[in-house]
């Protein structure tokens, strides 16, 4: 039987339900579907639309519509066939006889059948468009919070690790050539701040989702005794809609959870690669734990990064998560198309592959051992101090570009002739041996004294602030989730 029955009395195809349907992955929503429902139910009771008694009714029918799907999504866990058992359970398959199209006709059906009338009135004032539209927002919202509080533990991670690197240091690359030296804990604290803009994007984003369509209808509101916003209210959104054909139609805030994901995506891409390339043989600057490696099933001596080389993989599949969806959404007229159905699956789909990467890319990072041996060696190399030989110059008055033309030829001359540099260095006239100490294994990386700078006392300085942001963001996921804990929570 379909929501639709009066006016289409024959029935659906077989064929348009398989296309259509959405329960196969809206179920996901069962929870969020329950409270929206929840918060409706109790706006009809404001309203008189509804007496308290049926209210009740209903609360209490949708609590335990909600047990069934979650017990049945617990079963799911299980396996396949167990799944598919929890799913017909509730008459959602795909069978000709019990359509249940999506979660919210679902979740009426049961209402119905365990409260027979008054269950036929859950419905009244609301559409799938806006309670769909709400569930959404519902579930990504909670969704970003646990991103956040995920980014957050690896934040700890890299700034543990760069803690513990203390005074090591490595080469800093441009171009994948040596430039500097850095030290070992700026390097991590790079990536950890990429993380800290996710987390403050995240919480950007929040700010705009967390307004609430619900009370939109259809597309135009509706005739009844109903109070969005104090509906609104009582699910923990900032404010309600101001127009329905916009409530029911934006899912800007499902493209910038995508565009988030994605950023953060590029983000472990780009760490991914560079723990890819400090494994190898040829860095040589990273172990990882056997428990975080995979090795082949045909070359024994093998150990493979492959954590890392899925972050950097499962970001493409990010990307066109968001590239999907805005395609979709170009197109669309006012006010809701069914295209937006196709919202859900590369939303899913992102959060659980960022769920899973995070505390992989956490673990992975957390036990894996850093050679320093490895990293000083390349470091030490006496072309990392060319420019700070080049300042020296400086410091004494000769004009910048005179001085790196200087140093430049010292350093052809060196490779050219294969005559180490600090010979080179002792027999210059303007340099000589004074400046020899400038090119003294370690000595370089001190030398970076500015505020944000790779050496020692910077470095030491944004440590602090480092972990101020994560304290100071811990606290902002906390206020926010005090804020959305309305009464339907
Ligand atoms: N499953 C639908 C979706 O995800 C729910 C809304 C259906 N609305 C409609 N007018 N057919 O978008």
């Amino acid at each position: 039987m379909t929501l639709w029955q009066g006016r289409l009395p024959e029935g659906s195809a077989g064929p348009l339900f398989e296309f259509t349907e959405s329960f196969s992955f809206d179920r996901r929503l069962a929870a969020d579907d329950i409270a929206g429902s929840k918060a409706h139910v109790r706006g009809l009771v404001r309203g008189g639309i509804l007496s308290a008694e049926e209210g009740s009714i209903l609360e209490a029918a949708l609590n335990r519509v909600g047990e069934e799907l979650a017990s049945a999504g617990a079963r799911s866990q299980d396996g396949p066939s167990q799944g598919e058992a929890g799913a017909s359970d509730l008459g959602a398959t795909r069978s000709a006889e019990s359509k249940d199209e999506d979660v919210h006709s679902l979740v009426e059906r049961r209402v119905t059948e365990l409260c027979g009338d008054i269950g036929e009135k859950l419905h009244t004032g609301r559409s799938r468009n806006d309670q769909v539209a709400l569930d959404l927002r519902l579930y990504s919202r909670r969704e970003l919070l646990v991103v956040a509080r995920e980014l957050l533990a690896l934040e700890e991670v890299l700034y543990k690790r760069a803690v513990e690197a203390d005074d090591a240091y490595l080469p800093g690359y441009t171009h994948l050539q040596h430039a500097q030296p850095v030290l070992l804990g700026h390097h991590l604290l790079a990536h950890g701040w990429a993380l800290s803009r996710d987390v403050d994007r995240i919480m950007d984003a929040l700010r705009r989702l967390n307004v609430s369509p619900l009370g939109a209808g259809a597309l135009a509101g509706s005739s009844l005794n109903l109070d969005p916003a104090e509906s609104a209210r009582s699910l923990g959104f900032t404010s309600s809609f101001d127009n329905s054909l916009d409530a029911v139609s934006d899912r800007d805030f499902v493209a910038e959870a995508l565009f988030v994901l994605a950023m953060l995506g590029v983000h472990l891409s780009r760490m991914g690669e560079e723990l890819v390339l400090w494994a190898s043989e040829e860095f040589g600057f990273l172990q990882l734990d056997d428990a975080f490696a995979t090795g082949s099933s045909m070359l024994p001596q093998k150990k493979n990064p492959d954590i890392a080389e899925l972050a950097r993989g499962k970001s493409g599949r990010l990307i066109g998560h968001l590239t999907g969806l805005l395609a979709t959404l170009k197109g669309l007229p006012l006010s809701y198309n069914r295209d937006l159905q196709e919202d859900k699956e590369p939303l899913f789909d992102a959060f659980e592959q960022v769920h899973r990467a995070l505390p992989a890319l956490g673990g992975l990072l957390e036990t894996a051992t850093f050679n320093l041996v490895a990293m000083k060696a390349r470091a030490d190399d006496a072309t990392s101090s060319a420019v700070d030989l080049a300042e020296l110059l400086v410091e004494e008055g000769m004009p910048f570009r005179q001085a790196h033309a200087l140093v430049g030829g010292m350093v052809r001359d060196s490779l050219e002739r294969h005559v180490p540099l600090a010979e080179l260095v002792e027999a210059h006239p303007a340099l000589g041996s004074r400046a020899l100490w400038l090119l003294a294994p370690g000595v370089a990386v001190t030398r970076r004294t500015t505020q944000g700078g790779a050496g020692p006392k910077p470095v030491e300085v944004q440590l602090g602030r480092f972990l101020g942001h994560i304290e100071l963001d811990r606290e902002r996921i906390e206020q926010f989730s005090a804020l959305i804990a309305g009464e339907g929570a």
